[in-house]
């Protein structure tokens, strides 16, 4: 009796023994799997993905037409990249760049629109390519003077990367442009909204306004991830353009940019005052224009306030 007892317990001890042990090594096959987890969706995984992505054009009539509108040196070239990388698709230009071209801007010599590109270069929204049907419209906004002197450069050799001789600030074609820039720049903006509040007919008795997407260049310098994340947003609300792979190209875009920020050269700055007084008074009262205008049309960029500069003393 008591030998069958013993051997009771020590079945039972058994049995507890082997519960203990499943139990553990459930747990342990747990910890290990979210281990493996971590890697995959953490750093190390990001460092591992394969970002040999995609690009390409669309089939004719694929997308929709979609400005990228922007005055002359607010990064409109470089938004195309990024837009690029982010979505898989080549954007396209009303310009015709050739240059652009040969760098790999593969839908800058396609007919803005004909649907092969998404998203369209422009200086002016008012053009004849763009009195038809448009779908949506995306607006670049950066600090007018900034912008400005981006385009003298450019305009005088500097190219992208903008080291140029300072004299170009000193001749009279240089107040002449800078009036005519900051002036085009609210010219511009009004412009846009006016497009924005033309309706869109989704079906005969249902429209909306065309969709608009304003992005601040200032914003992009920042954290051009987070911008880009708000495009692929506003495209998926607004029935634009869905990315299917848009973690993995998110983690590749922000992967690639850590890659270029570290071969970034300070920019020097100006030795000198490049504005007028009477332009930097011209600047800051379209400034101040702009935003109530952005207020007035539920835009509420407070942020451009910023833009403002200080006269010459
Ligand atoms: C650019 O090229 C396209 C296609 O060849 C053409 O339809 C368009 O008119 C050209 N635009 C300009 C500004 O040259
Ligand atoms: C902007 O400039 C265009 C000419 O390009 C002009 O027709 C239009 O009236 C101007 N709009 C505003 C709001 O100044
Ligand atoms: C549009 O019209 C259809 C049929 O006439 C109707 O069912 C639908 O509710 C209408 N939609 C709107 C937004 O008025
Ligand atoms: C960015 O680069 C730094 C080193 O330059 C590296 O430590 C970091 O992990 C990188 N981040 C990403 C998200 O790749
Ligand atoms: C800018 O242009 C206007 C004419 O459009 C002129 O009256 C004004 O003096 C110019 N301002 C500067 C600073 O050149």
């Amino acid at each position: 009796m008591i030998l069958l007892e013993r051997k009771k317990r020590c079945n039972i001890k058994i049995l507890y023994c082997v519960l203990f042990l499943s139990f553990a090594i459930c747990i342990f096959t747990a910890l290990a799997i979210n281990k493996d987890d971590l890697k995959k969706y953490g750093t190390i995984r990001i460092e591992e993905m394969n970002c040999q992505l995609q690009k390409k054009l669309g089939e004719k009539d694929e997308f929709g037409i979609i400005p990228l509108i922007s005055l002359p040196g607010s990064g409109n070239t470089w938004t195309r990249t990024l837009l690029k990388e982010t979505t898989g698709i080549y954007t396209g230009s009303v310009y015709n760049d050739t240059n652009l071209f040969k760098n790999g801007l593969l839908g800058e010599l396609t007919d803005p629109t004909d649907g092969q590109t998404l998203f369209q270069k422009s200086h002016d929204i008012k053009i004849h390519c763009f009195s038809s049907k448009i779908n949506g419209i995306l607006l670049i906004i950066r600090n007018p003077f900034d912008a400005t002197v981006a385009e003298w450069k450019r305009q005088n050799g500097g190219g992208h990367t903008g080291q140029v001789n300072e004299e170009i600030f000193k001749r009279t074609t240089w107040y002449v442009m800078a009036n005519n820039s900051l002036k085009r720049w609210v010219n511009l903006t009004k412009m846009v909204f006016q497009k924005h509040k033309v309706k869109i007919y989704l079906s005969f008795n249902n429209s909306q306004k065309t969709p608009l997407h304003v992005i601040l260049y200032e914003d992009i310098v920042r954290d051009a991830t987070s911008e880009m994340k708000k495009v692929l947003d506003f495209m998926e609300h607004e029935n634009l353009f869905l990315v299917k792979d848009r973690i993995l190209r998110l983690g590749c875009f922000k992967k690639a940019l850590n890659e270029t920020q570290k071969f970034h050269r300070p920019r020097r700055p100006p030795s000198f005052e490049y504005f007028s007084n009477d332009l930097i008074d011209l600047g800051n009262k379209n400034i101040e224009e702009v935003l109530l205008f952005l207020i007035e049309n539920n835009y509420p960029l407070i942020d451009i306030i910023k833009y403002k500069r200080n006269r010459k003393v």
